[in-house]
């Protein structure tokens, strides 16, 4: 017989992004052409400078293990660059490595969570901070951030659950904010600070778009007095140097945490590989104008779509603060043809035409906060965006393929309209 499997394993959600890009894949090995809005990766090439580094580093045999904290000039290259453009100082020893930033999800609520001990997420959110945090027995509680409010952080919310949570212990903070793009201002940051000061309260800044801000510059949550020691901040190679696939992060806390960090990493994944790092510490150290220019290419597009999909009948869509996503609100569209916001996205990939299809996520995938809302990316060439744009318009006005949809998916049909406001 089989063993049982545990009730964590079997009642976890996966990132859903990577479920639609199954489906996507499938279609298309199948002859369909799908205009891929649904994973937020970079389409551009790995710098040069990052690629020679990393092929180097093979050469040279930097193919065995290397130090669970990370190697000590990986760490001290990223210290220098959060100094250098983020303008607080960090040193090396406030560094820790990691294959991308999602693992730090699951370390930090290993180094601080309890069964029962109560994290204030803003909804919607990353999806698999509900599986990390579950993954300790710890309890989410949900502070919806809302378009009238720019997708900013509540700081009203935070005061609450602090003063009204027995068991607060943790805050899950992103911005900018995947899938909103919302933007947390200075003052924001500044009242959440001042909040958390001196609680036995940990803050994980989730910060992987951190080159990615349309207006000024990035705001840490860790420039805030005191909260180095309070927060873990988590950084990632993936967006701002298109590097997904090499599996490169950082985290920067306090020397303590990082010590925490270092011992769960031993124990888990005993270290990043090291020509992977030495790759990392080439794209900080050369290739910064490559990333600028990238994410000026991002920025453009995301204005491109956003414009594009406010033209959409049943559309209205903020223009974000930051990140390469848009997320515009679809409940009047919904509404009128009686189908959720993830329905819609499967009906655009799957049901709306036979050659041609859309993919992209329902904001439900990002909780239920995400409910009449889509999440597109902005990872692909313009004409690409022009005519997903040019396609949901017109998809959206096929009731007779809507309805067959929605005979043969069931599932999928609105049973409540969604608000039209917020
Ligand atoms: C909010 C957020 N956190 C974490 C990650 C994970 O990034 P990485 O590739 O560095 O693991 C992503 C990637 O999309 C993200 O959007």
């Amino acid at each position: 017989m089989p063993p049982s499997y545990t009730r964590f394993s079997t009642s976890i959600q996966p990132e859903s992004a990577f479920t639609v890009l199954a489906v996507a894949r499938q279609l298309i090995a199948a002859g369909k052409e799908v205009i891929e809005l649904e994973i937020g990766d970079s389409p551009f090439a790995t710098p040069d400078g990052a690629v020679e580094a990393g092929i180097q580093a093979i050469r040279d045999g930097r193919t065995t293990y290397g130090p669970s904290v990370g190697l000590p000039e990986f760490r001290a290259a990223a210290a220098a660059y959060v100094t250098e453009e983020h303008g607080f100082e960090v040193t090396a020893k406030h560094v820790v490595a990691g294959p991308g930033a999602k693992t730090f999800e699951q370390l930090f609520c290993e180094a601080f969570l309890e069964p029962e001990d109560g994290v204030l997420v803003f909804s919607p959110y990353f999806p698999t901070y509900a599986a990390n945090i579950a993954r300790r027995g710890a309890r989410m509680v949900l502070s919806s951030l809302r378009a009238s409010h720019a997708f900013r952080p509540n700081v009203g919310d935070v005061r609450r659950f602090l003063d009204e949570d027995s068991r607060a212990k943790a805050i899950f903070l992103n911005s900018p904010h995947n899938p909103t793009g919302g933007v947390a201002t200075g003052d924001d940051l500044r009242g959440l600070a001042d909040l958390v000061r001196g609680r036995d309260v940990a803050v994980f800044s989730d910060e992987p778009y951190d080159c990615m801000v349309w207006e000024g510059r990035h705001q840490s949550l860790l420039a805030q007095p005191g909260m180095l020691e309070q927060t873990v901040a988590a950084y990632t190679f993936s967006k701002s140097f298109s590097m997904s696939g090499w599996r490169l992060g950082y985290a920067v806390s306090s020397p303590e945490t990082v010590q925490v960090f270092d011992l769960l990493t031993n124990t888990a994944l005993s270290c990043v590989a090291p020509f992977t790092q030495l790759a990392g510490v080439a794209a900080l150290q050369h290739d910064r104008q490559y990333r600028d220019d990238r994410m000026k290419e991002f920025h453009r597009k995301v204005e491109l779509l956003v414009r594009g999909v406010n033209t959409i009948d049943g559309v209205t869509c903020l223009m974000p603060g930051g990140t390469f996503y848009v997320f515009p609100s679809v409940a009047e569209i919904c509404n009128r043809h009686g189908i959720t916001s993830h329905g819609l996205a499967m009906y655009l990939l799957e049901g709306a035409d036979e050659r041609l299809g859309v993919a992209c996520l329902g904001g439900e995938c990002f909780g239920a906060a995400g409910a009449g809302f889509l999440r597109l990316s902005c990872a692909q060439p313009d004409d690409r965006l022009t005519a997903a744009v040019s396609f949901i318009a017109a998809a959206t006005t096929r009731d007779d393929r809507i309805v067959a949809y929605l005979d043969a998916h069931p599932d999928h049909r609105l049973e409540t309209p969604y608000a039209l406001s917020d």
